[in-house]
């Protein structure tokens, strides 16, 4: 299994550093095959050498460097040896404004500098509502100018409505989702939204569910160790 914890705008560099320290001495105790992301906010990066934990960048501007004033560009997260990008979350889609246009130049941007991408979707409640094919169709649109054939890249299948909410999409959901995006892109697929500790069993059950992008319960260490050593 693959568990990110997405730290979003939380956490401060010094509180980083205590969270990965504590987290790494933990880690041992995961299984061989059990793959560990974290992705701090961007002010706490550092050059953290761990070879059980990957860290990534929740954002970074497709431009080595340049006027992009309040970015941060290739340039910057070399300087901490940063490989792994998240790249179409949907805070970024719907509060940032962030289009499928300029997420697939991001995209084609990293994929040159041969990062690792970890590359969400995901659909509304009011598209939920409509059925799975609304919800697929969806979906589907948001690979419009990705490619797919990327080898170095992953899916994180996060329906918005189930993004901090508590309520977290039903095992039938999921496996309907997930079974039918590996039909379109086959790529490890991870679910996202209001995973905790009382349903990673379930989530992690199911068929084609390849890890889990987890927001919430990621924050303190010892709830995502739950995660990763109980699931
Ligand atoms: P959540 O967030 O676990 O708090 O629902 C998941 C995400 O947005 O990646």
């Amino acid at each position: 299994m693959i568990y990110i914890a997405n730290f979003k705008t939380n956490h401060t560099r010094e509180t980083t550093r205590e969270y990965l320290t504590k987290l790494q001495l933990q880690l041992f105790k995961k299984r061989p095959n059990d793959k560990v992301y974290v992705f701090p906010p961007l002010t706490a990066l550092d050059d953290y050498q761990s070879s059980d934990v990957t860290i990534g960048v929740q954002n970074a501007y497709p431009i080595k460097n340049g006027a992009v004033t309040g970015e941060v560009g290739l340039e910057q997260i070399a300087e901490f040896n940063i490989k792994t990008i998240l790249i179409g979350h949907s805070e970024r889609r719907e509060i940032l404004g962030e289009t499928q246009k300029k997420i697939a130049e991001k995209f084609n941007f990293f994929k040159e500098q041969d990062f690792e991408i970890i590359y969400c979707i995901g659909e509304s409640l009011e598209i939920r509502e409509k059925g799975v094919d609304a919800v697929i169709e969806h979906l589907v649109s948001q690979f419009e100018g990705i490619d797919t054939s990327y080898e170095n890249f992953m899916i994180a299948y996060e329906p918005i409505w189930a993004i901090g909410t508590g309520r977290t999409a039903s095992v039938e959901e999921i496996t309907q989702t997930h079974n039918a995006l590996k039909k379109v892109v086959d790529k490890p697929i991870l679910y996202g939204g209001s995973v905790n500790s009382s349903n990673i069993k379930e989530i992690a059950q199911i068929e084609n569910v390849d890890g889990v992008l987890v927001g919430g319960a990621s924050l303190k260490t010892d709830t995502f160790l739950e995660l990763i050593l109980h699931s």
